[in-house]
């Protein structure tokens, strides 16, 4: 067997360190180190060959004394001139984010979406009313005929209680034609004092034109409570109305019938358009038309049970569609319905 050629006696293991270590001096990129680290270090390179000859302990000490040098010379090389490249790139790459984006590149705009004007005006009326310390509860949209008419005093035969202007599911289950059941919900689940308002949609077998549509919202006031009289009815509604239409409203009281109130009132609000001169928007009266109202008929009271000589109350009743239209001067109520870009962008 031939020796193999004697390639550590035949190099200087003092200069291949330094060697090594001038060029790790020169390198300024993270190539330049890894390219020295090949060299003197990789499989190929004369000190790892040498190594694989070692016969001696002392030759081999020496040599594992340069390669750990040589290691700790490269990873500390390395870890220099990779801080200055992302120092370099950090200084060099910045990004000027007050540049118009347009300036970058294509930008495709993007469009804000808004709130629904039914949703706008029912959080503007949740807003005044939780103000006033009312509580909001859900109603049903689904009632049974008990709730909707026997409960609310309509008599046998009224004509909202006809197939022809209520959705019946059943004989007995209709589509709520207003949010009036919901005061029979909270007058059963609580004792006075009550101050509830109710919003959500109703239902009526209406043909669809410009002005009606089989769905729309509504909100219900009721409030009952020890020696409430109309005066609190009337300032309610007044402090309501001003926070929706302007702190210039009046309002005044129209009698009226509604089968849940004794006695009953329509309320109308001075005209914000017109300041109560005369316009079409008021059809020349001064007074805009806002719904129902009345004291709570000692019936209901009855009904769930209470000595209707301890209690007074109030209800109320408007539209939310109606108010939008009101306030946003909007003909009709097939565009809350037509979901039409054009007509929900306005608001
Ligand atoms: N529910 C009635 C309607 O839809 C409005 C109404 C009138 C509600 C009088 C009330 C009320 O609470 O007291 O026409």
């Amino acid at each position: 067997m031939t020796e193999p050629p004697d390639t550590v006696a035949a190099v200087d293991w003092a200069a291949y360190e330094q060697e090594a270590e001038d060029a790790l001096a020169r390198a300024t990129s993270s190539e330049e180190v890894e390219a020295v680290s090949v060299s003197h270090l990789g499989r190929h390179s004369p000190l790892k060959l040498a190594l694989r000859e070692v016969r001696d302990r002392e030759t081999g000490m020496r040599l594992n004394a340069v390669r750990q040098a040589l290691e700790q010379a490269v990873a500390t090389k390395l870890a220099e001139v990779e801080r200055a490249e992302l120092e370099r790139r950090l200084t060099e790459e910045v990004a000027d984010v007050t540049l118009p984006a347009e300036l970058l590149g294509p930008v495709r705009a993007r469009r804000r979406g808004s709130l629904h004007p039914s949703t706008q005006v029912r959080r503007d009326v949740e807003d005044i009313f939780l103000g006033l310390g009312y509580e909001i509860v859900d109603g049903r949209e689904v009632e049974t005929t008990r709730y909707n008419f026997d409960a609310l005093a309509f008599p046998e035969g009224h004509p909202t209680r006809s197939p022809r202007q209520t959705l019946y599911l059943t004989d007995d289950t209709v589509l709520r034609t207003e949010t009036s059941p919901a005061q029979i919900h909270k007058m059963e689940a609580q004792r006075p004092p009550i101050y509830m308002l109710s919003i959500g949609r109703v239902y009526r077998r209406d043909t669809i034109d410009a002005t009606h549509f089989p769905i729309f919202h509504q909100f219900e006031g009721l409030v009952i409570d020890k020696g409430i009289t109309m005066a609190d009815l009337k300032g309610t509604l007044l402090y309501a109305m001003r926070e929706l239409y302007g702190p210039e409203r009046e309002v005044r009281f129209r009698t009226h019938y509604f089968p849940f109130t004794e006695p009953s009132m329509e309320p109308d609000v001075s005209c914000f358009q017109c300041g109560g001169a005369g316009c079409a928007l008021c059809k020349h009266s001064g007074w805009i038309e806002m719904g129902g109202s009345g004291m709570v008929d000692p019936y209901l009271y009855e009904f769930v049970g209470w000595d209707p000589e301890e209690y007074t109350g109030f209800a109320f009743g408007m539209g939310i569609e109606r108010t939008a239209q009101l306030r946003h001067q909007i003909p009709g109520i097939r565009p809350f319905w037509d979901d039409d870009l054009r007509f929900l962008r306005q608001f």
